[in-house]
């Protein structure tokens, strides 16, 4: 009796290990997979490397992985979920993946090098650095660098990287939580109800012009 309980809790967890290492690469994503899907699918838009050089299509190189998967998650949820996020082009893109799918593109966009992108309008640039470092504190806006870090780069795992991407494709995701169509982040969207076009043009080219090493 006791003796074949001993070999049940042995093979129960032989079985609970081989499970685990079965699971273990699609949990991390496969580079080299997401690797073909990005150059099959996503490249027309996003560049194979993940830098796009069309600004109304975000940068992906360098992006936190996690973060990554959250959007694609949240893009192809049903039109009108209450945390999601909603684009005529990168929905439906978003739907065709598998669960396993996404993580692997997005292990492969996120171990990729950006190339970032440059600060243009040097007229907002002090109030896009205050905005920045300090927030709008009459409006109770909070500080960008507190979630998205004092270069940009994003605090690993769900606050992404900023810093670097175009600033037309920020403003456009500031509109979005503001109007409602990206409804995926309570923070983001109470920050954009409270923020004029100006403030969010200031603050997205300041993003758009910071570097981290
Ligand atoms: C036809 C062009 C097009 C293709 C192809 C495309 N995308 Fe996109 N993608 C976009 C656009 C446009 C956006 C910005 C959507 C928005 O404004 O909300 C976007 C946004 C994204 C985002 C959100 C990034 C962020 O910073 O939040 C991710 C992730 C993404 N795409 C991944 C992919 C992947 C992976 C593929 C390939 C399977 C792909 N895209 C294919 C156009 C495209
Ligand atoms: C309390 C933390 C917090 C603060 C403060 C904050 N953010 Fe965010 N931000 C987030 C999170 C979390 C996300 C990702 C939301 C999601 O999961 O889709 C995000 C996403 C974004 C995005 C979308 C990025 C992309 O690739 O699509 C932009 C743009 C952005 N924030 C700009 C700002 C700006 C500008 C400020 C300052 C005015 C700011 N954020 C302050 C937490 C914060």
């Amino acid at each position: 009796m006791e003796i074949s309980r001993a070999a049940g809790a042995v093979a129960a967890a032989w079985l609970i290990g081989q499970g685990a290492a079965a699971e273990q690469p699609s949990a991390a994503g496969d580079p080299a997979k997401g690797q073909q899907i990005a150059s099959q699918v996503c490249a027309a838009c996003h560049a194979a490397d993940g830098n796009s050089t069309v600004a109304t299509n975000p940068r992906l190189a360098g992006q936190s992985a996690e973060y990554l998967v959250k959007q694609l998650t949240d893009l192809a949820k049903p039109a009108g979920d209450k945390s999601g996020r909603e684009n005529p082009v990168m929905s439906a893109f978003a739907m065709t993946l598998s669960d396993a799918d996404r993580r692997s593109v997005a292990a492969w966009f996120s171990a990729q090098a950006l190339k970032p992108s440059l600060a243009r309008d040097k007229d907002a640039a002090e109030l896009g650095q205050r905005i920045y470092r300090a927030g709008i504190p009459e409006k109770a806006v909070p500080a960008c660098a507190g979630c998205h870090g004092p270069t940009g780069a994003g605090l690993p795992v769900l606050y992404p990287r900023i810093g670097g991407q175009f600033s037309e494709y920020l403003v456009a995701q500031l509109k979005a939580f503001r109007e409602g169509s990206r409804r995926n982040s309570v923070p983001m969207q109470q920050i954009a109800f409270r923020m004029t076009d100006p403030e969010m043009s200031a603050v997205a080219d300041f993003a758009a012009g910071l570097r981290s090493k």
